[in-house]
């Protein structure tokens, strides 16, 4: 799912629409006190699903050492956030505190950098993946460690950028980490037609493996596009067990 900057084109869980407030009264005076900027977010202010987002205004982050401050343009949600670990505990058990803000994977503009920060200036368009356990994407700013984002291709938009680190990530992964996938070996790819597949081909084909795929028909021509050498309609001709 893909959803454009809280300033331009939103597209929300399909589940349910976010109530409009601003986070906690304590934490608002406290902005109206020290006049630490804030910004517009969606966000969790409790434990809930889809049905206790906000669309509210929070405090923004400040980039600390080797954080980059990211103005986000567009963001990826998974639906599946609500019920990971990371979502609502820190790292050693505690609880996070809220308000929690989803979506880790996002493709924006460097807006501002700590000051151990080298190989990025602001305004350079970038796409990375955030911690798991700090506050995500759906927001007008979110941090992120320089180490964890890279310059984003020219050729493409920053809503195809958005979507492509935790899938690839997962790619690379599974051949590379996981099953050590090299040159001549042969790969069956399950899903290569989706968005963890589509970079597995590729990422496969790459190192020079030969590539199976078994997709519905109507993926035939996209991933023959990326470079699988054959094609199996599972529909017709496989199951979960392998060939009819
Ligand atoms: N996306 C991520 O970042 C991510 C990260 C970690 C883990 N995962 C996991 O990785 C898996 C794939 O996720 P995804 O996001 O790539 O999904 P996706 O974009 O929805 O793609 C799923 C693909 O599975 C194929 N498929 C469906 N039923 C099939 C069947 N019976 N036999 C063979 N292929 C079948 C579909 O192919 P056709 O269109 O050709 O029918 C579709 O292209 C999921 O288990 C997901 O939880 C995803």
């Amino acid at each position: 799912m893909v959803s454009g900057m809280i300033e331009t084109e939103t597209v929300m869980p399909r589940v349910a629409r976010p109530q409009t407030r601003t986070f906690g009264a304590g934490i608002r005076s406290d902005v109206e006190r020290t006049g630490s900027p804030t910004m517009k977010a969606i966000y969790l202010e409790k434990r809930a699903g889809a049905e206790g987002l906000v669309a509210g205004e929070i405090p923004r982050p400040n980039p600390k050492d080797d954080e980059v401050l990211v103005k986000v343009v567009a963001t990826a949600v998974m639906p599946t956030e609500f019920d990971w670990f990371t979502t609502f505990t820190l790292p050693f058990g505690e609880p996070r505190p809220f308000p929690v803000v989803l979506s880790h994977e996002f493709s924006g503009v460097v807006e501002a950098l700590g000051p151990k920060v080298t190989g990025v200036s602001v305004d350079d368009d970038i796409y990375g993946l955030n911690d798991w356990f700090i506050n995500g994407a759906q927001a007008q700013y979110c941090v992120v460690k320089a180490s964890a984002l890279a310059r984003k291709p020219k050729s493409i938009g920053h809503i195809q950028s958005a979507v492509a680190p935790i899938s690839a990530l997962t790619a690379w992964q599974g051949l590379f980490e996981k099953a050590k996938v090299e040159r001549g070996q042969r790969v069956l790819i399950h899903g290569a037609g989706g968005a963890v597949g589509s970079f597995a081909v590729q990422m496969a084909r790459a190192r020079g493996a030969r590539v199976i795929a078994p997709i519905s028909s109507g993926n035939f021509e996209f991933v023959r596009s990326l470079g699988a050498d054959e094609l199996i309609d599972y529909r017709k001709s496989w199951n979960a067990r392998g060939p009819l």
